[in-house]
């Protein structure tokens, strides 16, 4: 396996955490590299559901080494939360899970100023999480967030802080909403500091040291490749690099030290929050994909918004993250329609766009143009082999690799681990 980055190919809920839990057979270290618990990954072993937000999936298998890097910004109440539930599940957290010392921290009021700019932009909202996530990143890019490491030094902390927060407090006043108090929220956070402290690394070194001795590295993007805040749609996007390139900057591991990238993709599309999708289903097609596919936020309960496959945006994805193995998921959730469809263009207009255009206004405007597939009406789930999925079904993926330009190297037809394969 070597160094592996993991990437969602579509807006997110790809299904990255199972195929992550899959892959970290063969891995000593599973990483996160961006985002923050905006993101949850939900991982069923033997029948138990474990939803994970911050910790890297990793954490559920005995031995490996979870390393939550960088680029990740850290909520550190919400993590003590997600590492206090885990141990009480009996999983073991010492001596496997280490946090970055330079990971920046989300605080309350990045999560109040995040939802006071949604309702600020009214019909144009993003749709976010409201954990806090942009604000937090918006801190980092000007200089003025707080890093785990300042958690290690009390008083340079006590001082920031009490900074940050007499400032958020006058916006807070300026849109009626209640300031917060320096005295709570510092004790809060060393309190969390306290417990976290043991798992608090140099994770930069400790990873390239990891990669000299030849361990197998996996990198678990959060979020998709349409939510990167560079090549998604701006600004119905996250706030962090959610593509390959956000593995290098959110771990410390130099681009040419990266082996293979794989991107996770479901047979069909689904966003959470707002912007363009140009092939939802708005009907009850769009409705039994969110039923049958359990289709519901694992961070913020929402109904995900569902429709076809599309191409244009994993042939994207395919070339901005340079992804080596296609790795398709919830292929199952499709066994039951009688023709499936996939977009291979775009039209607005008499224009055809074979790539997604950048300008989201024009994206809002594209009509798909699809392909149609005979549906193979019969259940997958105990496909072990592409051999013996049913011969539309072997039709449907090889067209979807055909079209997103990469070959399919997983497919899973089932939440479980074992309804995965390899080809
Ligand atoms: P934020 O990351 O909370 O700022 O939200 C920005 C956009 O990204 C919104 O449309 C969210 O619904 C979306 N988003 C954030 N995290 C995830 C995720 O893990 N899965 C899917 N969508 C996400």
């Amino acid at each position: 396996m070597a160094t592996t980055i993991l990437v969602g190919a579509q807006w997110g809920d790809e299904g990255k955490g199972k195929i992550i839990d899959v892959l970290t057979a063969q891995a000593d270290v599973v990483v996160r590299y961006q985002g923050g618990n905006n993101a949850g990954h939900t991982v069923l072993v033997g029948g138990d559901k474990f939803v994970l937000h911050l910790v890297p999936s990793g954490i559920l298998h005995p031995g490996k080494i979870s390393v939550i890097g960088n680029g990740v910004v850290i909520d550190p109440c919400a993590l003590v939360d997600e590492i206090e539930q885990l141990r009480a599940r009996g999983v073991a957290i010492e001596g496997n899970l280490l946090i970055s010392e330079t990971a920046h921290l989300v605080f309350p009021y990045h999560r109040l100023l995040d939802g006071i700019r949604e309702l600020q932009k009214g019909k144009r909202k993003i749709g976010t999480t409201k954990r806090g996530i942009g604000p937090a990143y918006g801190d980092k890019a000007s200089r003025t967030g707080l890093r785990m490491v300042d958690l290690r030094a009390p008083e340079r902390f006590a001082e920031k802080l009490r900074r940050k927060i007499r400032e958020s407090n006058e916006i807070l006043k300026a849109f009626g909403v209640e300031p917060l108090s320096y005295t709570q929220v510092c004790r809060c956070y060393v309190d969390c500091a306290r417990k976290l402290q043991p798992l608090i690394a140099d994770t930069v070194t400790w990873l390239n040291c990891a990669v000299n001795e030849g361990k197998n590295v996996l990198m678990e993007g959060a979020q998709g490749t349409m939510l990167d805040i560079d090549f998604g749609t701006y600004p119905f996007v996250t706030s962090s690099n959610s593509t390959a390139g956000g593995a290098c900057t959110g771990t410390g591991i130099a681009p040419h030290r990266m082996d293979k990238v794989v991107g996770v993709m479901k047979a069909y599309t689904t966003r959470v929050g707002e912007g363009p999708f140009p092939t939802e289903l708005c009907d009850g097609r769009g409705a039994m994909l969110r039923e049958t596919g359990q289709e519901f936020g694992a961070t913020t309960g929402r109904p995900r918004r569902c429709g076809w496959f599309d191409a244009v945006v994993t042939r994207y994805a395919v070339m901005v993250n340079g992804i080596d193995e296609l790795a398709v998921t919830k292929l199952d959730v499709l066994d039951k329609l009688p023709k499936v469809k996939a977009c291979v263009a775009y039209k607005v207009g008499r224009k055809v766009y074979e790539t997604v255009p950048q300008d989201v206004d024009i994206l809002q405007r594209c009509k798909p143009v699809y392909e149609e597939f005979d549906g193979w009406q019969t259940s997958t789930r105990r496909a072990r082999s592409f051999k013996q999925l049913p011969s539309q079904a072997q039709a449907y993926l090889l067209r979807l690799s055909e079209l997103s330009g990469a070959k399919i190297g997983i497919v899973s037809v089932g939440a479980e681990r074992e309804e995965t394969f390899f080809l």
